[in-house]
């Protein structure tokens, strides 16, 4: 009996590791554009020559592809990629998420496995943000289509006519608020200069205002013009140590007018929703000395309460992800 209960438990683990398989397999087509070559139908062995790869690898590749349902094996022993594979994952597709894959498999599991030489003490590790800012810049976009409406409604009911953006990324906030609305001033700050680069470049919205963007640090940058109505920080905190949070309100504080506001979206930790997901955030986070934990409610109150701001607004923005829309202002 106790054989047959330990047999049961391997079972079970090894079947709690089996989403694995679909994520590895579509981060591979992902990163060599797989499931573009296989699109139409192909042998692996004229792909594997065609891209100089190993073919014995890319069999095995293709093997799971077609036991999880990722490729098909035609007749003619030609491999199909399924359609929604080449839709969802591939590079070149417009509705691709191939890039949160590139992420995951990256930047989160790597940390997330060698947590057990990390518990030691001597062992540390560094976010190589020169690496990884364009992939994390990308994929905190994936949330501007729900954290958005929120946004917009927060500077339509104030009246707002400017906006600073701090840690702007690819200037999707930005992007969104120039395509709707006109006689706006829109400036974004970017500290990783080939990410602000590509964002000038890669605006995918007509503008009704135009956007300016500079790679620069915030907390180095001054501004001598108006005051702004609105500034933002979207999935920046995590940059700062809890400790240096203050500076960022206290930044936000110096270039806003008077009712000034101050609008963060960011996943918090000890919140209502999503417990499980920004606990193992704050694993990845921590694990790394330049990254830092979320911050909780109480974290942020405090902060406004030191900084002259004052928390008037909370709502989720993606629960099980327990990100939030916060709203502070001047007081
Ligand atoms: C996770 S991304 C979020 C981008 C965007 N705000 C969004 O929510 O989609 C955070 C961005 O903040 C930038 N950043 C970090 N520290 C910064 C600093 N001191 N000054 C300006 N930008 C900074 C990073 O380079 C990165 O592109």
């Amino acid at each position: 009996m106790k054989e047959i209960k330990k047999i049961w438990r391997a079972r079970k683990w090894m079947k709690s590791n089996e989403p694995f398989l679909y994520a590895w397999h579509a981060h591979v087509g992902y990163v060599h554009d797989l499931f573009d070559e296989f699109e139409s139908g192909s042998t692996v062995s004229s792909v594997a020559t065609k891209r100089d790869m190993n073919e014995l690898l890319l069999t095995r590749w293709a093997d799971v592809g077609v036991a999880i349902g990722h490729l098909t094996n035609e007749k003619n022993g030609n491999i199909r990629s399924k359609k929604h594979m080449v839709e969802s994952i591939s590079k070149n597709s417009d509705q691709s998420v191939g890039i949160l894959l590139k992420e995951m498999m990256e930047l989160h599991i790597p940390i997330l496995l060698s947590y057990p030489d990390l518990l030691n003490k001597d062992q540390h590790a560094l976010y190589q943000d020169e690496d990884y800012g364009g992939t994390v810049a990308a994929t905190s976009s994936f949330i501007e289509r729900f954290a958005f409406p929120k946004i917009y409604q927060a500077i339509k009911s104030t009246n707002a006519t400017s906006v600073i953006d701090f840690g702007a990324g690819y200037a999707g906030y930005l992007s969104r608020i120039g395509a709707k609305l006109e006689h706006m001033k829109l400036v974004g700050i970017e500290k990783n200069r080939s990410v602000c680069l590509d964002a000038e470049e890669n605006i995918h919205f007509p503008l009704k205002s135009p956007i300016n963007l500079y790679p620069d640090d915030m907390m180095t940058w001054k501004w001598d013009g108006e005051p702004f109505d609105v500034a933002m920080m979207n999935n920046l905190l995590y940059y700062f140590a809890p400790e240096d949070r203050v500076k960022l309100f206290e930044k936000a504080y110096e270039v806003t007018g008077k009712d000034g506001q101050l609008l963060i979206i960011t996943p918090m930790h000890e919140s209502k929703h999503g417990l499980a997901f920004s606990a193992a955030f704050n694993s990845f986070m921590s694990a790394h000395d330049n990254l830092f934990p979320l911050p909780s409610r109480k974290d942020l109150e405090e902060l406004a309460a030191e900084t002259g701001f004052q928390l008037k607004q909370v709502k989720p923005v993606v629960k099980e992800g327990a990100w939030y829309f916060l709203r502070f202002q001047k007081v």
